[in-house]
């Protein structure tokens, strides 16, 4: 990314991460009544690249948005950090580390990270709501934030993509497959995130198809380079344990097609990312973003 793009970047992480860190709805206590919400904090504190908000604010950036949209914005981060706990879990890919530091269920146990992220899941619905109640965002607005994100969570969406993943273990899978399932479990959330930025600048439907298109397809390349990063990564700079697919006996990307041809693969839906808005005047850091995303190694 160019500097000035990064310096931008740089600047929406940190005002998601202080919001993050202080807000009245999720904030660290140390107090056994409060267990959940301590682990929702150390969760979200943890670190993580924020991806999903930034693309909320530089979409609404991209479509003229003028405000400051944080705290929607960090909605997605919330919803995608439920996903990270239950996914670490024991029943799901039983993984030890997140974010360099030991998953929720390790440090709080399973019965806390089951509930802190049925708390992250639910908080963006409150939140959306508080801000149309308190008349910062139109109802029709939060209307619309709230449809995108409950589809793109729910049944139809990531959690659909995460039933895929489970009955995939063990079991020969195709690309046709691994396309609807990455699709789902990780296009869906991103798609809603880039969705949430045009629908808040209040871009007409072409504009929010074109945010959906881009982050459809970013979805795709990001999920083949996690893949790729799950073999070829190393645990200090990924936060995570690398080798979680084999152990779980997953195809990917990277077991199917070999690592470079996944990687080609992920090219090519970055670049189809980047068709999307190509067109559209300032869409120069999203475009930027695509291309680090696909050369990223955490
Ligand atoms: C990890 O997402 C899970 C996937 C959808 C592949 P990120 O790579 O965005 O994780 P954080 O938020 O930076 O920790
Ligand atoms: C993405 O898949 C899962 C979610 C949608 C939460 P992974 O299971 O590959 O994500 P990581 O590798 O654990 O971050
Ligand atoms: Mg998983
Ligand atoms: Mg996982
Ligand atoms: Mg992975």
């Amino acid at each position: 990314m160019k500097p000035e793009h990064k310096a931008v970047f740089q600047q929406d992480v940190e005002a998601v991460d202080k919001y993050l860190m202080s807000n009245g709805y999720i904030s660290a206590s140390d107090n056994e009544e409060q267990k959940v919400i301590d682990a929702e904090f150390y969760a979200l504190t943890a670190g993580g690249k924020r991806i999903r908000p930034v693309l909320c604010i530089e979409f609404y950036k991209l479509f003229g948005g003028k405000g400051d949209v944080t705290e929607i914005a960090a909605c997605l981060e919330l919803m995608h950090t439920f996903s990270l706990i239950h996914d670490d879990m024991p029943e799901m890919d039983n993984d030890d580390m997140r974010r360099g530091k030991p998953s929720v269920h390790c440090a709080y146990g399973v019965d806390t990270a089951l509930l802190a992220g049925d708390g992250l899941a639910i908080l963006p619905f409150e939140i959306i709501s508080d801000k149309a109640l308190s008349g910062d965002i139109s109802p029709e607005t939060a209307v619309k934030l709230i449809n995108c994100l409950s589809k793109a969570a729910g049944n139809h969406g990531m959690i659909m993509g995460q039933r895929l993943d489970l009955i995939s273990e063990g079991k020969q899978v195709d690309l046709k497959f691994l396309k609807r399932m990455s699709g789902l479990k990780t296009g869906c959330i991103l798609s809603a995130s880039a969705q949430f930025g045009a629908i808040l600048a209040g871009a007409d439907n072409d504009g929010v198809k074109k945010a959906a298109e881009y982050a459809e397809n970013l979805g795709l390349s990001f999920q083949i380079v996690d893949d790729i990063l799950d073999v070829t990564g190393s645990e200090n700079e990924l936060g995570k344990p690398i080798g979680s697919d084999e152990k779980r006996f997953k195809d990917t990307y990277a077991t199917i097609m070999g690592i470079d041809a996944a990687y080609d693969e992920a090219k090519r839906y970055t670049e189809a990312a980047i068709l999307a808005i190509s067109d559209l005047e300032g869409s120069e850091l999203l475009i930027e973003l695509a291309y680090d995303l696909l050369e990223r190694k955490h």
